[in-house]
């Protein structure tokens, strides 16, 4: 029976939840628990989407999967196969995506505070771009370019001054942020004017701007390219500049609940396209490359996390906290953001649900809950609890606190499943300790 919840999630023929056609089940006493199952065909299926609005549009494009979302050697393999680009953030992500052999040519580097170790890092594998976020790094990137003989294709980010609606952490648009030269106080112009007459080591591709993240309306991404297209007509008239490509970030919004309801993403790029071949029209300007960096509407929807349930404390008339072998450590957004969750038994999840419980974490930390309220049938020790929707930004952001390792990742398709990233021992937990006393 199809289970109307995402990508190719199932009811199997035993009731039990399905990904990629093999039930989670088996993928729990497989790999152990907590366990992060990503659904491969969904990731396929938004990628394609994405490319497949570009090219009905006719509009040259690059579709960057904002690794920040889910980080590792596999899921940058899947990307590269689909074509992507990639945007990286640290000389992590960086090392990470040489490991995966992904193109160097179609990697974008990004971050407030690139030291010149991973700048360096970006400039021996030469890879496609970087995205330049402040004056200081202007300086410094040019220091080793002319130090190096070596040019290098940039984008420069601008923060258009945008208020997104989504939580105050994840917002990046507005003009009071850590990211990029303010387009309306004079910052951005200045960046291009410095960054122009250092065309030995620069070749300024383009302009980069993103709002923020998890965000539903079109209307933030709309203004954003608008008035970042009204700077492009004023600049090629005053300075000659002409804006080769156009980078709008990522943050389309997924579905963690059923109150949640994102357009679809394809929906976001064609309102974006639009606006901005409008604006070239009305204005006769060169129609730039449009490219773009989803994280969150690439891979959350296709993560779901396998937990063990164990003990349970009923707190009469208050609630009864259900405690599964994970939490905070593994997916800290609940604690950090208050997401939102929903979740079910990977038995029957289509169970006729009798009470209300609350999912605690195992940390040591009253604010590690998972799930404030969640309707379940009646959970007992030993069952699989399947949480939806945990894709981005769940093992991306996963911690050793109480020195808890790390979960497995596991890749399914077509009712194959494949181990991905390997569960953490205990003795990766000390690997770098070093003793203070010799024995
Ligand atoms: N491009 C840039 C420059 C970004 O800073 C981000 C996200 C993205 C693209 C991708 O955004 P997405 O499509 O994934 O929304 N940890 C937070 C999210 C932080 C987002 C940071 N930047 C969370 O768990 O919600």
């Amino acid at each position: 029976m199809t289970f109307e919840r995402y990508g190719t999630m199932n009811v199997n023929e035993k009731g039990h939840l399905e990904v990629g056609g093999v039930d989670t089940l088996k993928l729990a006493q497989k790999y152990g628990t907590p366990l992060y199952v990503y659904d491969v065909a969904l990731i396929r299926d938004r990628a394609r989407g994405f490319k497949k609005t570009f090219a009905e549009m006719e509009i040259d494009a690059q579709v960057a999967y904002a690794s920040k979302a889910f980080s590792s050697i596999a899921i940058y393999q899947l990307m590269a196969e689909e074509d992507l680009s990639l945007d990286v953030v640290s000389g992590g992500e960086l090392y990470t995506a040489i490991k995966a052999n992904f193109p160097k040519e179609r990697i974008h580097f990004h971050g407030n505070n690139k030291t010149a170790e991973e700048l360096k890092m970006a400039l021996d594998y030469d890879i496609g771009c970087i995205v330049l976020d402040n004056y200081d790094e202007i300086t410094l990137l040019q220091k080793l370019l002319e130090e190096r003989k070596q040019k290098m294709a940039v984008l420069i980010r601008v923060t258009p001054g945008i208020e997104a609606h989504t939580h105050d952490y994840i917002l990046t648009g507005q003009d009071d942020s850590k990211f990029g030269f303010g387009l309306t106080n004079g910052q951005a112009e200045k960046a291009i004017q410095e960054v122009l007459a250092a065309e030995e080591q620069f070749d300024l591709i383009g302009l980069h701007c993103h709002i923020g993240s998890q965000i539903f309306e079109t209307t933030g991404f709309v203004m954003a390219a608008h008035r970042i297209m009204e700077q492009l007509v004023l600049w090629r008239d005053s300075l000659g500049f002409e804006s080769k490509v156009l980078n709008l970030g990522g943050g389309f919004g997924v579905r963690y609940t059923q109150d949640d309801q994102p357009l679809d993403p394809s929906e976001y790029v064609r309102q974006i396209v639009q606006e901005v071949k409008q604006m070239a029209i009305n204005h006769r300007l060169e129609m730039p490359e449009i490219w773009i960096e989803p994280g969150r509407s690439l891979v959350g929807e296709a993560g779901t996390t396998l937990y063990k349930i164990g003990s349970r404390k009923e707190v009469p008339g208050i609630r009864d906290y259900v405690a599964v072998d994970g939490g905070m450590n593994d997916n800290i957004r609940p604690a950090l953001y208050e997401a939102q969750y929903e979740a079910v038994l990977a038995k029957n999840p289509l169970g006729k649900t009798e009470e209300t419980v609350a999912i605690a974490g195992k940390c040591c930390e009253s604010g590690d809950m998972l799930i404030w309220d969640l309707r379940l049938p009646k959970a007992f020790s030993e069952e699989i609890l399947a949480v939806f929707c945990t894709g981005a930004y769940g093992y991306s952001m996963a911690s050793n606190y109480n020195r808890i390792p790390r979960p497995a990742v596991v890749f399914v398709e077509d009712g194959q499943d494949k181990l991905v990233i390997k569960r953490e021992s205990y003795a990766d937990l000390v690997r770098n300790d070093l003793s203070f006393i010799e024995v």
